[in-house]
């Protein structure tokens, strides 16, 4: 099977400073793949990369089978990978609706209508909230906001950087049901996250990033099983060699 997403050898970074050493990286068509690593390991760095807001320097990222290296953030979206950043995620002063209605803006009119009654029945706690505006939600709500704004457009995959930042474990929860949901309903997913035990729960595979590197990839109950996943949190690079595969 031609994976969905596919990186090759991809190093970026910012300036003189390379920061993602040659990561390879396969997703598969309504996968969840889980992106773990310690703060500054370079895991936004990554997905910025991916969506063309890092240059690559070096390697190659394809979808679907083409290749997407030099193309720009626009075009990528249009492909067919959507993007919640961890930050400014929302349109604070809008309303639910108004949200979604900006994340559909490509589409014509009853596509639109259509699109955010489908988010409406994926997230029906924003349907109950359609007509407050984003600034006043919970955290949690905003989350799934942000994300229901991703999938307006129906890309084949999004990437969610951090999506349970700064939520209290049953909000956090509520968010890790709707990633699965959102795979159920056959998009692929791409999280990073710190909340290592909620994302490899929900995940078919992870990755785990260390210091710009692939420190050990695999199925995601077997990187759970594994007791350096502490230690790499503790950034203790020394306990991996690069490229281990766990089975
Ligand atoms: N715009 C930038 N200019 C220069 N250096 C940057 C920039 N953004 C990030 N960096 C550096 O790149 C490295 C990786 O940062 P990145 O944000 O990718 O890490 P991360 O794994 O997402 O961390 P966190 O878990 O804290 O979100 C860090 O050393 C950071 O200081
Ligand atoms: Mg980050």
């Amino acid at each position: 099977m031609t994976p969905l997403l596919q990186t090759s050898g991809l190093r970026c970074g910012y300036g003189a400073d390379e920061v993602i050493h040659g990561v390879d990286l396969v997703v598969s068509p309504g996968e969840i793949v889980t992106i773990l690593g310690p703060n500054g390991c370079g895991k936004t760095t990554l997905v910025k990369a991916i969506l063309g807001y890092v240059r690559t320097t070096k390697g190659s990222i394809s979808f679907r089978g083409q290749d997407l290296t030099r193309l720009r953030p626009i075009e990528r979206v249009a492909r067919g990978i959507g993007y919640v950043p961890q930050l400014l995620n929302t349109f604070r002063p809008l309303t639910v609706t108004e949200n979604l209605e900006i994340g559909g803006y490509r589409l014509r009119r009853q596509e639109r209508s259509a699109a955010i009654q489908r988010m409406f029945a994926l997230f029906p706690l924003l349907a109950d909230r359609r007509g407050q505006r984003a600034a006043t939600l919970s955290g949690g709500e905003r989350q799934l906001l942000a994300m229901a704004r991703a999938l307006m457009v129906s890309p084949e995959m999004i990437i969610l950087d951090e999506p349970s930042a700064g939520l209290s474990p049953l909000r956090a929860d509520e968010v890790f049901q709707h990633v699965r949901a959102i795979a159920e309903a056959g998009f692929a997913v791409v999280i990073v996250e710190q909340d290592v035990h909620r994302a490899l729960e929900v995940s078919a595979r992870a990755y785990v990033l260390v210091t710009g590197l692939v420190a050990m990839h695999g199925p995601a109950a077997a990187v759970a099983a594994d007791e350096r996943i502490r230690a790499a949190y503790l950034g203790a690079r020394e306990t991996f060699s690069p490229g281990r595969v766990v089975h």
